[in-house]
């Protein structure tokens, strides 16, 4: 058994903060702004189906086995792996996986925090009651002039990197923790209010009947490897988010267990996020599968002809923030602890390079909405965000699903069997245990490879 290493920023307080803090990694925009609009796009129900498959059989296999090496690494994505690579007598190119998910980290951070920024600027526009009694056309403009305008759209981004910096530079316990201890609480008490509106006030049966009755006509294998790219996106996996939390998670926690929770937590809020929006939307009539524009085009029509309107809508924008937050900050600390620990910066250096390189980069996605923007195809759909849809392509449908599968070879094939009974802390001969281990070995790899393939055409 190797020596159990220490990280050097310290560990969680407790399982149940490493739970809160994956799980605020793993609830964000991509829970109650993309999949809400995906789900929409691809058809709704059966792209649900397949997406639910992929957190079963992928999802949580790839959440152990990076909470599994975060723990055992004990360091950044690039350093646990090329540690961990040389214990297990491994080539130790292995580290360039913990830098293609450091890398992954900053792209997907330089647009969320773009986008971010659009419901930051939403919680003041809904407070001022900029919505109420509006008709769609003047939601439009509303929308149209914020993504038209680059100087506010920079102004919004640069507020929330600046937020994200300020908790990621106090470090683990009095930055991160203490930040997903308010913020988790917060979000699930907002989202529960907005499910019970929506059961009162909304379309509730229709939207049910929305997320939850299959259609396969619809699905081709474009909009299965959209389901499998958000299945990783969701859950933060494939990029070493997950495995910096697990290097600073408690040993003798379960690992199974708590990818469970965390996996559970994320599913439960992605649909609560779509039994919220849905039946608003089709109560006012409204089409449910209007790309990203869905929540800040759509849903603030619905929230200015319904009554409450003014609150809920200002609710749920907060809401959206907090999501936001709770995961950007787990986005930009692999590069921050591979600033520290590979570049012997202090955290508070590391955090204005690392902030300030990634706020340079989100200058691309504020002008991919206006003077930059241009049109392609992607898996059947229209894209009109040039580079900014491309960097979500790039980074939820390429880099995660690769950095995910890698994971799934490293665990499954590369470390030898005694390693990972010893992490997981189970027996080899826990039907838990082997589960895991043929889901890594080849459920995880095939079918990441077979639906990359197809989605691209080659098979
Ligand atoms: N899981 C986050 C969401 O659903 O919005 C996004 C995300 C966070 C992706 C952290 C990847 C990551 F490492």
């Amino acid at each position: 058994m190797a020596t159990k290493r220490q990280s050097v920023h310290g560990q969680w307080s407790s399982r149940w903060a490493f739970v809160l803090a994956a799980t605020g990694s793993a609830v964000g925009l991509g829970n109650i702004w993309k999949f809400p609009y995906i789900a929409g796009e691809n058809g709704g129900g059966a792209f649900v189906l397949v997406y639910l498959v992929c957190i079963c059989l992928i999802g949580v296999p790839i959440m152990m086995a990076e909470i599994m090496l975060g723990r055992r690494g004990r360091q950044n994505p690039v350093m646990t792996m090329e540690t961990l690579a040389k214990e297990e007598g491994r080539s130790t190119h292995w580290r360039l996986l913990g830098l293609m998910g450091v890398l992954a980290g900053f792209f997907i951070l330089s647009y969320y925090s773009v986008i971010a920024g659009w419901a930051l600027s939403y919680i003041f526009q809904s407070a001022s009651g900029a919505f109420v009694g509006s008709s769609a056309e003047t939601v439009g403009k509303i929308f149209g002039d914020l993504v038209s305008t680059p100087e506010t759209l920079l102004l919004w981004h640069t507020l929330f990197m600046v937020m994200t910096m300020l908790v990621v530079a106090r470090g683990v316990r009095s930055g991160l923790e203490k930040a997903v201890t308010w913020l988790m609480p917060g979000l699930f008490l907002i989202l529960v209010l907005l499910v019970g509106y929506a059961m009162a006030e909304g379309s509730f049966a229709e939207g049910v009947n929305f997320l939850f009755s299959a259609d396969f006509s619809k699905l081709n294998w474009g909009s299965v490897l959209i389901a499998m790219g958000h299945a990783f996106f969701t859950l933060s996996l494939g990029m070493g988010a997950i495995m910096i939390y697990g290097s600073y998670l408690p040993e003798k926690v379960s690992i199974a267990k708590t990818s469970f929770m965390v996996a559970a937590a994320d599913t439960t809020v992605a649909l609560l996020a779509g039994l919220a929006i849905f039946p608003i939307v089709f109560v006012n009539d409204l089409a449910p599968g209007s790309g990203p524009g869905l929540v800040f085009q759509t849903l603030p029509i619905a929230f200015g002809q319904m009554p409450g309107g003014l609150i809920v809508g200002t609710l749920f924008f907060v809401m959206l923030v907090f999501a936001a937050w709770s995961s950007s900050i787990s986005l930009i600390e692999p590069a921050v602890t591979w600033l520290v620990e590979k570049k012997t910066m202090t955290r508070g250096k590391a955090c204005v390079v690392s902030g300030i390189a990634t706020w340079l980069l989100g200058i691309v996605t504020v002008l991919s909405f206006n003077k930059w923007s241009f049109e392609f195809t992607f898996a059947g759909h229209k894209k009109t965000e040039g580079l900014f849809d491309m960097l979500d392509i790039l980074t939820a449908n390429i880099m995660l699903p690769l950095g995910g599968l890698l994971i799934a070879i490293f665990a499954g094939w590369q470390m030898a069997k005694t390693s990972s009974i010893d992490e997981l802390g189970m027996e080899s001969t826990d039907l838990s245990y082997r589960m895991w281990r043929f889901l890594v070995r080849y459920v995880t790899p095939v079918a990441v490879i077979i639906i990359m393939l197809k989605a691209i055409g080659i098979l």
